[in-house]
């Protein structure tokens, strides 16, 4: 059977990228059709200038909009990963077969990297050994798949090859995964700076739909998105950035094609409201059901300790494998 890893970060609040990158696929469709896993990745929010109590809360908070999500934890493996020692345990071999070449060349690295000294601050050296980590997390459970919005596609190809020169080297021990992407809204983009991504940590938040933003909060955002020069409702992600990218989210919302939609719509303002409306029904039983989760938090906690026993069964053994494939002496009471 085909298995599926991915996570989010509790690095802020999820949002509608999250949602409709990510989530809502893991939900809809990947637990239906493969051996899951989900985790809140909260090792990789230390990466950044964090605060212990919000990456505690955070961690939480997304756990439990997992599974409000429509995660079911009868089918889908739902933990933490700080939970199970593998991912760690793991990363430091990996760190000894990936370069520092490589790790600097990364994308997301070189931008945060970059934000990190323009503010005068100093880079952590786990923020550079960051999708080392997230390369430990695919395969020790080797996954077949992992189904990520655009932005992680280097870090999942950086994941291929670190299997495959592992394999190489040391004899077949990882699955060599691939990314999947969610047709329409794989990169949901800023409604006040379309030309950036949806991010949880944008400065103001006035261009970013958090999942648990009141509707009255969706609207009033969706109706402020920033538009474009002339008033033709086009989808052309270069020229018409701002409408393209309501146009992805009502697609995405409804099932349709943002290029099919075009058509449908005479005016900007006509979009924006029918926007508005698709994402605050579509937030709806999502919002509805993390209230009634957060009013039982036994119930969370046991899904993760579950969770958390099942991710450990799971992985052990790859990572055994790859720790005497790789040349260390196996303890004494398991080499007898
Ligand atoms: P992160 O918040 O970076 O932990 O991301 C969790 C998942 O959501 C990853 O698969 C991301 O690719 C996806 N994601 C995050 N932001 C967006 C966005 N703006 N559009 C689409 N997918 C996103
Ligand atoms: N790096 C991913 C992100 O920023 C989060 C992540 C960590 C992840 N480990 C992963 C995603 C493993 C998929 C698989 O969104």
């Amino acid at each position: 059977m085909t298995r599926i890893f991915s996570g989010v970060k509790p690095t802020g609040h999820l949002t509608l990228g999250n949602y409709l990158g990510a989530v809502r696929q893991w939900a809809e469709v990947d637990q239906h059709r493969a051996e899951s896993l989900f985790s809140v990745v909260d090792l990789h929010a230390l990466t950044v200038d964090h605060d212990p109590g919000r990456v505690r809360r955070l961690s939480r908070q997304a756990a439990t909009l997992l599974l409000a999500s429509g995660i079911d934890p009868e089918r889908a493996t739902v933990f933490v990963q700080s939970h199970v020692d593998e991912h760690a345990r793991l990363s430091y071999l990996l760190e000894c077969v990936a370069t520092d070449g490589e790790m600097r060349r990364m994308i997301q690295y070189k931008e945060k990297s970059a934000l990190e000294r323009a503010r005068g601050g100093s880079v952590r050296l786990s923020l550079l050994t960051y999708p080392v980590l997230m390369a430990a997390d695919i395969l020790a459970y080797g996954a077949d798949e992992v189904p990520v919005g655009d932005d992680q596609v280097q870090h999942v190809e950086l994941t291929r090859d670190l299997a495959v020169r592992f394999n190489q080297r040391y004899g077949h021990t990882f699955v060599v995964p691939r990314a999947t992407y969610p047709k329409v809204a794989a990169r949901v983009m800023d409604l006040q700076d379309p030309a950036s991504k949806m991010g949880k940590s944008g400065d103001a938040g006035a261009g970013i739909i958090y999942l648990l933003d009141e509707p009255d909060v969706v609207r009033k955002k969706i109706l402020r998105a920033v538009t474009d020069s002339g008033s033709e409702v086009e989808y052309d992600r270069e020229a018409k950035p701002g409408i393209s990218n309501l146009l992805e989210i009502l697609a995405s919302c409804e099932g349709g094609s943002p290029e099919g939609l075009s058509g449908v719509y005479e005016s900007y303002g006509a979009l924006k409201k029918d926007t508005a409306d698709a994402v605050v029904e579509m937030l709806r039983p999502v919002q509805e059901k993390h209230k009634e989760l957060v009013a039982d938090p036994a119930y969370v906690e046991e899904v993760l300790r579950r969770g958390a026993e099942r991710a450990r069964e799971m992985s052990r053994p790859t990572v055994d494998t790859a720790y005497r494939a790789i040349g260390l002496l196996p303890p004494v009471d398991e080499a007898r």
